[in-house]
């Protein structure tokens, strides 16, 4: 069977306790942690930016998969390099100019994903999986943790595998929103390579059974 990442969303942590989640992370076998950046304009929430990202940094070498809810994200692509990023992901709906934000974040040196909406088709996405390390479709609404699974997302890792397989590429698939233990395993069943979970990792501490438990649900 194929490897499969998990990658806890901060956003279900302890932001004042960022430092220590990180080293309990590491600790559990975790290799990547997912940082919900959201600007309360493409999202209405707000979390936190480049500064954090770089004072966390300091504290951790997880692999920090970025994702970007914020408008024209091509703005603060340096910043976020700057602050040790290692994958920036931008949403397909925050720029008119999709091609050049993925170019820019490659240019970089860093790992470049787009995110689709769930009712962002697909195809949104085809011309530009040869750029692309990952794309992640989001399973909910962006803005918060703790929502549920919209249905019709199963199929479009259906969809998104076949036209990976299609191009040939070895872009990863990352789905986001409402991951639990139950369905886990559909997921990774329909092509997905890496798994967000906000809520449903981090209400369940010690944090390595909970990454066991999810590794033998979707195995
Ligand atoms: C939602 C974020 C997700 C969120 C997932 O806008 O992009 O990463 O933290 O949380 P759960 O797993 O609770 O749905
Ligand atoms: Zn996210």
């Amino acid at each position: 069977s194929k490897e499969v990442i998990l990658s806890p969303s901060l956003l279900s942590c302890d932001f004042a306790r960022l430092a220590d989640e990180l080293g309990a992370l590491k600790d559990a076998g975790l290799q990547w942690a997912h940082l919900d950046v959201m600007d309360g304009l493409f999202v209405p929430n707000i979390t936190f930016g480049p500064p954090v990202i770089k004072a966390m940094r300091k504290h951790s070498d997880l692999f920090f998969d970025t994702h970007l809810m914020i408008e024209r994200p091509e703005r603060y692509v340096n910043e976020f390099v700057d602050a040790g990023c290692d994958l920036i992901c931008v949403h397909a709906e925050a720029t008119n100019h999709l091609e050049r934000a993925v170019a820019a974040i490659a240019d970089q040196g860093v790992q470049c994903a787009v995110s689709l909406n769930p009712a962002t088709p697909c195809e949104a996405v085809k011309y530009l999986l040869p750029q692309l390390d990952m794309v992640l479709l989001m399973s909910v609404n962006p803005g918060f943790g703790g929502q549920k699974f919209i249905p019709f997302c199963l199929e479009k890792i259906r969809e998104l595998r076949g036209m990976i397989d299609q191009a040939g590429t070895d872009t990863l698939i990352q789905v986001d929103g409402g991951v639990t233990l139950e369905n886990c395993r559909e997921l990774v069943q329909a092509g997905a390579d890496v798994l967000v979970s906000g809520s449903a990792f981090f209400k369940f501490p010690p944090y390595a059974e909970r990454l066991q438990a999810f590794q033998q649900a979707w195995q």
